[in-house]
C-alpha cells in the first residue's frame, strides 16, 4: 500500500490542506477489507511515531466501523493525524490511549457530529461524511452512545431521559416505551429512581442512566466514553459485568473508551492503542497484553518507566 497518501503536514506550515487533498477520499483503497496498518512515513515524523508499528493483528471478522487515513485538526491543533482503525463486528473493543489524544473526537466522527478534514469514516461500509441529513438520521439509529459526561437532559427526569430516543426515533406506543424504559432502568439498578432529576443523582447514577439510554433502541453499535470514570471499584466491576451481559444478549459492536486497565482486562476482546492521532498497535486483547512494543507494554501496565512521559 505504498500509494497511501503521506501526511499532509509535510511542507505545510499553514495548516491548510494541499489543493489535491480536498478530493482525496478513500476510493483508491479496498475500503471493505479490514483496514491495513502500515509503518509511519519516513522523514520528520519518524521519531515521534517510532512506537507506532501500526500492527493490526487480524480478528477474522469484518469491521463495523472503519477509520481510513483520517486527519482532523481544530485550528492549528492537529488531533487525528492519519488514523487507520477498525472496530470489529460482534466484539467488545476498547480504545485506550493517553488523555487528550483524540478518543472522544473519534466517537464524534462515528456518529457524524464531527467530520474529518481528510480521509473517511465508514459505518457498515457507508461513508459517514458523505451522508445526507436523512441518511445520517437513519444511520444514528444504529448507535447507542454514552457520552463522557452522561449528557442527560437536565430538565427531564430519568424516565423521560431514557425514553427520549424511543420517542424521537420510533412509533412505539407510550405504554410500550414505558415498558422498555423501566426494564432498562431496572437493569442498571435505577428502578427506584425513575422520577428523579439528573441533579438529584450521584455521578455514578448519572452514568448508569446514560447507559440505559444508550441501550433503549437495541443498537447494533454501542459507544461508551469512559463509562467507568468516577465510579468506585466495585461499581466499575459491576458495570463491566453489565456491559458483558448486555453484549452477550444483544451482540453487536461495542466500543468502550477507558483509562482503567482493570476494566480492559475484564471486558476487552479487542484493543486499539491510540497515541498522537494514530494507532500504535491493535488486535485481540490477549495479544496486546503480551505485546513486545515498549509503549504498549508501558501503557497497559500503567508504569512510569517507558517511552510515555508527562509531556
Ligand atoms: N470541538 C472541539 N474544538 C476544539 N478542540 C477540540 C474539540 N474537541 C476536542 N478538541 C481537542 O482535541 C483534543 C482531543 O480531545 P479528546 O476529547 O478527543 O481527548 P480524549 O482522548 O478523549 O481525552 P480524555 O482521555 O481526557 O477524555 C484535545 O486537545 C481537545 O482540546
Ligand atoms: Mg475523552
Amino acid at each position: 500500500m505504498s500509494e497511501t497518501p503521506r501526511d499532509p503536514r509535510d511542507g505545510d506550515g499553514t495548516g491548510a490542506p494541499p489543493a489535491a487533498g480536498a478530493d482525496r477520499p478513500a476510493d483508491d483503497r479496498p475500503v471493505r477489507a479490514s483496514v491495513v496498518r502500515e509503518a509511519p512515513p519516513a522523514g520528520a515524523d519518524a521519531d515521534e511515531y517510532q512506537w507506532h508499528t501500526g500492527l493490526n493483528r487480524p480478528t477474522g471478522v469484518p469491521d463495523a466501523v472503519e477509520f481510513v487515513d483520517v486527519h482532523k485538526a481544530f485550528g492549528r491543533n492537529k488531533i487525528l493525524r492519519g488514523l487507520n482503525m477498525g472496530l470489529p463486528e460482534g466484539k467488545i473493543s476498547m480504545i485506550l490511549g493517553p488523555s487528550g489524544t483524540g478518543k472522544s473526537v473519534c466517537i464524534k466522527h462515528m456518529v457524524g457530529l464531527l467530520y474529518p478534514d481528510e480521509g473517511d469514516v465508514l459505518v457498515h461500509g457507508a461513508s459517514v461524511p458523505n451522508m445526507t441529513d436523512d441518511e445520517l438520521f437513519e444511520m444514528r439509529k444504529k448507535f447507542g452512545v454514552l457520552f463522557q459526561d452522561g449528557a442527560l437532559f437536565g430538565s427531564m427526569n430519568l424516565i423521560d431521559n431514557v425514553a427520549f430516543p424511543l420517542r424521537q426515533h420510533t412509533d412505539k406506543s407510550e405504554e410500550e416505551i414505558l415498558d422498555i424504559v423501566r426494564r432498562r432502568l431496572g437493569e442498571v439498578g435505577l428502578g427506584h429512581s425513575e422520577d428523579k432529576m439528573p441533579n438529584e443523582l450521584s455521578g455514578g447514577m448519572r452514568k448508569r442512566a446514560g447507559f440505559a439510554r444508550a441501550l433503549v433502541l437495541d443498537p447494533d453499535i454501542v459507544l461508551f466514553d469512559e463509562p467507568d470514570s468516577g465510579l468506585d471499584p466495585v461499581r466499575t466491576a459491576l458495570l463491566c459485568e453489565l456491559i458483558q451481559e448486555i453484549h452477550e444478549e444483544n451482540g453487536g459492536c461495542y466500543t468502550v473508551i477507558t483509562h482503567d486497565i482493570m476494566s480492559a482486562r475484564r471486558v476487552a476482546e479487542y484493543i486499539s492503542v491510540l497515541w498522537k492521532g494514530r494507532i500504535v498497535e491493535s488486535g485481540p486483547a490477549e495479544e496486546l497484553f503480551n505485546s513486545e512494543n515498549a509503549f504498549v507494554r508501558q501503557f497497559l501496565s500503567g508504569e512510569s518507566q517507558g517511552p510515555l512521559g508527562m509531556e
